[in-house]
C-alpha cells in the first residue's frame, strides 16, 4: 500500500504547530517566563527558538522529507548504516517515554473538563469546594490510571484515522479552536482588575536578572524550546516523512515557531490576570501540576461565570494536549507500520497496550530506588533524551547527509531561504550540538566548577574543531 501523505500544506503546518502547541506551552511557558525575567526572558528564549529551534526544526524536515519513512528507516536508508538505523529505535523509545507522562497529564486535564462541564448543567465541579485537596486526591492511583486510559483512547482513535483522515482533520479543527478560545479567554482574562498588575509580572522587563543569570537562564530557555517545539523525539520527521511535495521547509519551520511562540505568550495572557484576579501570588505559586490544578481551579472557583471559563479553559489544554500526544503515538506507530509492515489498526493497538502500562506506571506514581517515577519521567529522563535526540540529528545531518541535506533544503525553497543553507549546514552540524552539550553543562552545574569563561573557551575549542572536521571531511564549505 502507498505511504499515506498530506492532503494540504496547510495540514502539515497545522499538525506540526499542533504537536509543538500543548502542555509545554499552556503549562510552563508562562512559569518559566514569569521566573526567569519576564520580557527579558521572553527575548532571550526568542533567540533561543530563531537560532536553535527553527534550525532544529529543518533539520528533523530534511531527514524526514527526505527519508520517508519512521525515524529507524529514515536514519537507516539515508546513511546506509544499520547502526544509525538502530539509534533511530532510540526516538521510538522517547516517545512512548513522552506519551506514558503526557496521557496521565491528558486524563488530570480531561477529568477537570468533565467535572467544568457538568457544572454548567448541574452541581458545581467537585474541585471548586477544596482545590488542593480533590488534586491530592485524584493526581495518582486508580482514578489518574483510569483517565489516563481515557486520553489513551481519544489520541489512539485519532491516530487510528491514519495521515489524512485522523491527524490532518482532527489538527485542522483543533488548532483553530484552540487560537480562538485562548484569545476569546485572554480578553476576558484582560478585563478582570488587577490584570495591568498580571502583566506587569509576566512581562516585566527584568533585564537584570536575565544578566545576572544569564547562563542559568541558557539552561531553561534551551530546554523550554526543544521540548515546547517537539524537539529531538523525532516527531517532526515522522509528520515531515509525510509531506510530498516540495515547498520552502525554511517557510514552515518559522510558521510553525511563531505558532507555537504565540500560543505561549497568550497562555500567560489568561492565567497571570485570572491569579492576579484573586489576589493569588504567582511567585508564592510553584509551577506545574499545582499552579494548573490548584491555583487556577481555586481562581475558577471564586470567579463569577468561573464554570464557563473553566470548561473553555481545560477545554483548550485537552485539546492542545491531545494534538501533541498524536504525535507521540505516531511514532512509534510508523516504525511498526514501516519496518514490520503491519497494518495502521494493529499497530495502533500494540503500542497503545504498551502504553496503558509504561503511563500506568507514571499514574500509580511509585517510588523507585528513592525517586517517584512520574517526576522522573516527566523531568530528567524526558529533558535529557529530547536533548541527546536533537545532538543526534544534529550530527547526521551536518555530517552523515551533508550535501544531501543542503540539497534537500533548497528544494522547493525560494531564494532568500536558499541562501541561508550553507550557514544553517554549518549551525546544524558543528556550532548547535556544542551549544546544545554547553547548556546540558551548564544545567547540571559543570560551569560552577569549571568556572565561566574556561567552560566558554571549551565550546568553543570544540567547535572550531568540529567545524574544521566537517571541512576537510566533506569538502562542504
Ligand atoms: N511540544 C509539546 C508541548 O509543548 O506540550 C510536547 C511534545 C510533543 C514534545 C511531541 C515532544 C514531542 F515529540
Amino acid at each position: 500500500m502507498a505511504r499515506e501523505t498530506w492532503a494540504t500544506r496547510v495540514g502539515f503546518i497545522l499538525a506540526a504547530a499542533g504537536s509543538a502547541v500543548g502542555l509545554g506551552n499552556i503549562w510552563r511557558f508562562p512559569w518559566v517566563t514569569a521566573d526567569n525575567g519576564g520580557s527579558a526572558f521572553l527575548a532571550v528564549y526568542l533567540g533561543i527558538v530563531l537560532l536553535v529551534g527553527v534550525p532544529g526544526l529543518l533539520a528533523e524536515f530534511v531527514v524526514g522529507r527526505r527519508g520517508k519513512k519512521s525515524p529507524v528507516g529514515a536514519l537507516r536508508d539515508l546513511s546506509g548504516s544499520r547502526g544509525w538505523g538502530l539509534w533511530g529505535v532510540f526516538y521510538v523509545i522517547t516517545a512512548i517515554a513522552l506519551l506514558s507522562f503526557y496521557s496521565v497529564v491528558g486524563g488530570w486535564i480531561l477529568r477537570y473538563f468533565g467535572e467544568s462541564a457538568s457544572g454548567l448543567v448541574g452541581a458545581p465541579p467537585a474541585y471548586f469546594a477544596a482545590p488542593g485537596q480533590y488534586f491530592g486526591g485524584v493526581a495518582a492511583g486508580p482514578d489518574a490510571f483510569g483517565f489516563h486510559l481515557l486520553f489513551l483512547a481519544l489520541t489512539a482513535l485519532v491516530v487510528l484515522g491514519g495521515v489524512r483522515r485522523g491527524i490532518e482533520l482532527g489538527t485542522k479543527v483543533m488548532m483553530p479552536a484552540v487560537l480562538v478560545l485562548l484569545v476569546g479567554l485572554a480578553v476576558w482574562a484582560g478585563a478582570r482588575p488587577g490584570a495591568a498588575a498580571a502583566y506587569a509580572f509576566y512581562l516585566a522587563f527584568d533585564v537584570a536578572t536575565v544578566r545576572a543569570n544569564f547562563f542559568d537562564v541558557l539552561g531553561p530557555a534551551a530546554g523550554q524550546a526543544l521540548f515546547t517545539l517537539s524537539l529531538g523525539a523525532g516527531t517532526m520527521i515522522t509528520y515531515a516523512s509525510y509531506i510530498d511535495e516540495d515547498r520552502s521547509l525554511p517557510f514552515d519551520a518559522t510558521v510553525i515557531a511563531a505558532l507555537n511562540t504565540l500560543v505561549g505568550v497568550l497562555a500567560g495572557l489568561v492565567v497571570f490576570p485570572l491569579l492576579f484576579s484573586l489576589g493569588v501570588d504567582p511567585a508564592q505559586t510553584s509551577p506545574g501540576p499545582g499552579a494548573l490544578f490548584v491555583g487556577l481551579a481555586g481562581a475558577f472557583a471564586q470567579l463569577p461565570g468561573g464554570v464557563v471559563i473553566a470548561t473553555a479553559f481545560f477545554g483548550v489544554v485537552v485539546l492542545a494536549a491531545l494534538s501533541s500526544s498524536i504525535s507521540m503515538l505516531e511514532i512509534p506507530v510508523s516504525f511498526l507500520v514501516d519496518e514490520y509492515g503491519l497494518g495502521r489498526r494493529r499497530a495502533v493497538a500494540l503500542v497503545a497496550a504498551g502504553v496503558v502500562a509504561t503511563g500506568g506506571l507514571c499514574a500509580f506514581n511509585p517510588t523507585i530506588a528513592g525517586t517517584a517515577v512520574f517526576g522522573f519521567v516527566a523531568g530528567p529522563l524526558v529533558d535529557t533524551l529530547l536533548t541527546v535526540g536533537l545532538i543526534a540529528v544534529l550530527l547526521f545531518v551536518g555530517w552523515v547527509m551533508g550535501r544531501d541535506a543542503l540539497a534537500e533544503l533548497r528544494s522547493g525553497a525560494g531564494g532568500p531561504s536558499a541562501a541561508v543553507a550553507t550557514p544553517w549546514l554549518l549551525a546544524v552540524g558543528a556550532v548547535l550540538p556544542v551549544f546544545l552539550v554547553f547548556t546540558l553543562l551548564t544545567t547540571v552545574g559543570v560551569d560552577a566548577g569549571l568556572g565561566f569563561w574556561p567552560t566558554v573557551l571549551v565550546a568553543v575549542v570544540v567547535g572550531a574543531a568540529a567545524v574544521a572536521g566537517l571541512r576537510t571531511e566533506r569538502a562542504l564549505l
